[in-house]
């Protein structure tokens, strides 16, 4: 059924000890949507990605993928129902190529290596140059790209980015956001981008979901959910948003 969300969050709660991350947590991501996720320091952001890909088993509430209830299954199964992440900190294989992370990446995507589709993640990220390095070796923005590169490798439908973004420059941040975009058009991804480097993220995606303290607090197009007087009180406070 194509009107089917590809994300389905339904009151979805991660405790820690006393600590809520996240509380009641309702969100649906539609086919080839393109979702933004700020908050600020602590608000959750990553405990989500964490719960809708198999790392954590949350405390209550419905993941579904595709229609198909997915809550407290393991990584592998995230990854065969067709999710995708990267992580905050970039999980790499500094020791091995450029390309044996991606082939690696692969592999655990599908039983079947497939040696095309390697090349052609590692092109359309732009690191075919890099493919022979070590990828420890790599600058940190190549290294993002790596990471997509790798998510890729596992041909994936939802993409999941924590903070892909983060210890950029101005300029690497904004071509980071215009190699997502094309990536989402070129491989029809469903993409969720968690960011802090809220301007760009705000000119890039469909929609944005603000959380703070574990609930979510805003949901909607970038022009309504900038101008929500609680996103300002709870994020962006004298930020000036452009
Ligand atoms: N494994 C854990 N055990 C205990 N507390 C945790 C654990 N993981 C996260 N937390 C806490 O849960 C809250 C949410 O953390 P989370 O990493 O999801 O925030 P975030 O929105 O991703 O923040 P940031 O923008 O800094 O990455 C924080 O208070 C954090 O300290
Ligand atoms: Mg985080």
């Amino acid at each position: 059924m194509s009107s089917m969300p590809m994300l389905s969050v339904q009151q979805l709660c991660m405790r820690f000890g006393g600590l809520k991350a996240l509380s009641n947590v309702t969100m649906d991501v539609r086919r080839g949507e393109f979702v933004g996720i700020i908050g600020p320091n602590g608000a959750g952001k990553t405990t989500l990605f964490h719960a809708i890909s198999g790392i954590l088993v949350p405390t209550s509430g419905t993941v579904r993928v595709d229609g198909k209830e997915m809550q407290g299954k393991a990584p592998h199964a995230f990854c065969r129902a067709g999710v995708a992440r990267t992580f905050q900190t970039p999980r790499i294989f500094g020791d091995m190529t450029v390309r044996d992370n991606v082939r690696f990446a692969n592999t655990f995507g599908s039983p079947e290596k497939d040696a095309s589709l390697v090349a052609q993640v590692i092109e359309e990220t732009q690191i075919t140059g890099l493919a022979a390095e070590r990828a420890g070796d790599l600058p940190p923005a190549r290294q993002r790209q790596l990471e997509i590169a790798m998510a890729l490798a596992t041909t994936p439908r939802l993409l999941l980015l924590d903070e892909v973004a983060a210890g950029l420059t101005e300029t690497e941040v904004e071509d980071v956001a215009r190699l997502i975009a094309a990536l989402r058009d070129r491989y029809g991804l469903t993409v969720v981008w968690i960011e802090h480097a809220v301007g760009t993220l705000m000119r890039t995606v469909d929609r944005v979901v603000v959380l703070n303290f574990g609930e979510l607090v805003a949901d909607g197009p970038p022009s309504q959910v900038a101008a929500d007087p609680r996103v300002i009180n709870a994020y962006l406070g004298d930020e000036v948003m452009e």
